[in-house]
């Protein structure tokens, strides 16, 4: 095995404006659980450049960010069970230190936050997966209250015969709500761009709008009927909160949301409740659902994963990548680095 490499895309300083450089680090201490990844291809979340320009969520600095890996168990620490050195693995990284983190060429990885993946998708493909399925997963549950798709039956579940809304269906966490909710036995409405309608469908939305259409509510409630009581909206931003209470049908309901809404965005009979990601880990049982399904849909090959864009040039390609994300330039699709492309690590 040659040695390997240990190389971190590094925040120098709050609001750094000179692009990221890679510097080295030692190889980390194992703890409880923890273990460490070689990783193959990481993806890019929004809260990845707005972590950096906002100065947003970092303890100290230096700091490495990222939430999504794809690789291959390196080295097993204490008390993991599940995982050998070889695996190939997606893991949530937990982000708790820099070494915990995804823009590197080897993160400590939690047992709970990871799941195998299986030979058939490539790890560009998985390392899109974590942290968008899991916010979609944990909101499911914590915001909507809806019971998530069981393993011990069919997947996907017997039609129920009810409707939900997937605002934002072409998003990365949308993308995973149309296909929970598909899971669980929903008839799925969502919203996108017309040019992201045969994607959105090809996860299993039933009926897709354009949300720049004026009259987009008035068709999601005539497509509905009168028992919508759901929606999950995943982009929770200009107006999309607005319209997703405006789209129940049903007497009441409830609409999850992943960016903090205004406090009278609820009405007196819609709950507008603000859920993410950090659901999955603050609730053991949620955290099981959500994995637990995701590694079953994985390995039955019934999951449509993110459209992967390989921005060029590795770790540093990042650098572009988050310029990308505060533009606006990203459309149903996920930015993705492999670690391998990375200058100077060969
Ligand atoms: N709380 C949490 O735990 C958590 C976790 C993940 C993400 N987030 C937040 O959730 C948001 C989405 O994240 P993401 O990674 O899913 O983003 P993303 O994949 O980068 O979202 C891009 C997509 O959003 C769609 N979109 C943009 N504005 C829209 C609107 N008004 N209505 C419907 N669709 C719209 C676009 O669809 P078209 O191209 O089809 O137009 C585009 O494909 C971000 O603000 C992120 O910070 C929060």
């Amino acid at each position: 095995m040659s040695t390997p490499k240990f190389l971190a895309l590094t925040i120098k300083e709050p609001k750094q404006k000179t692009p990221l450089t890679l510097e080295s680090y030692e190889e980390p201490d194992l703890g409880s659980g923890e273990f460490l990844v070689q990783n193959v291809a990481v993806a890019q979340n929004p809260v990845d450049w707005k972590q950096l320009d906002w100065d947003y969520g970092v303890p100290s600095y230096p700091w490495t960010n990222g939430g999504d890996l794809a690789g291959r168990v390196y080295k097993i620490g204490p008390d993991v069970t599940k995982f050998k050195p070889g695996d190939r693995v997606i893991a949530f990284a937990s982000r708790k230190t820099p070494r915990h983190s995804a823009y590197q060429t080897y993160t400590v990885a939690l047992e709970n936050r990871t799941v195998k993946l299986p030979e058939s998708v490539s790890f560009e493909a998985g390392s899109t997966i974590p942290l968008a399925y899991t916010t979609a997963g944990a909101g499911f549950i914590d915001a909507l209250e809806l019971p998530f798709p069981s393993l011990d039956g069919p997947l996907p579940a017997k039609p129920n015969g009810e409707p939900i809304l997937v605002w934002g269906g072409s998003s990365s966490v949308g993308l995973y709500a149309v296909q929970i909710a598909k899971l669980a036995g929903f008839t799925v409405i969502a919203t996108a761009s017309p040019r992201n309608f045969d994607y959105v469908k090809s996860a299993g939305a039933d009926h897709v709008f354009d949300y720049n259409d004026s009259d987009v509510v008035e068709k999601i409630r005539a497509a509905a009927g009168n028992n919508l009581s759901r929606v999950y909206d995943s982009i929770s931003e200009n107006g999309s909160i607005e319209n997703a209470v405006k789209s129940i049908t049903a007497p009441s309901g409830r609409v999850a949301v992943i960016l903090p809404p205004k406090p009278d965005a609820s009405t007196s009979t819609v709950k507008v409740i603000q859920t993410g990601a950090i659901k999955a880990s603050q609730n053991p049982d949620i955290g099981k659902a959500v994995y637990g399904l995701l590694e079953a849909a994985l390995a039955k090959g019934i999951f449509v994963t993110n459209k992967v864009k390989v921005i060029p040039n590795g770790l540093l390609g990042v650098n572009a990548g988050f310029e990308l994300g505060r533009t606006h330039k990203v459309s149903g699709e996920k930015l993705v680095y492999r670690i391998a492309e990375t200058p100077g690590l060969n």
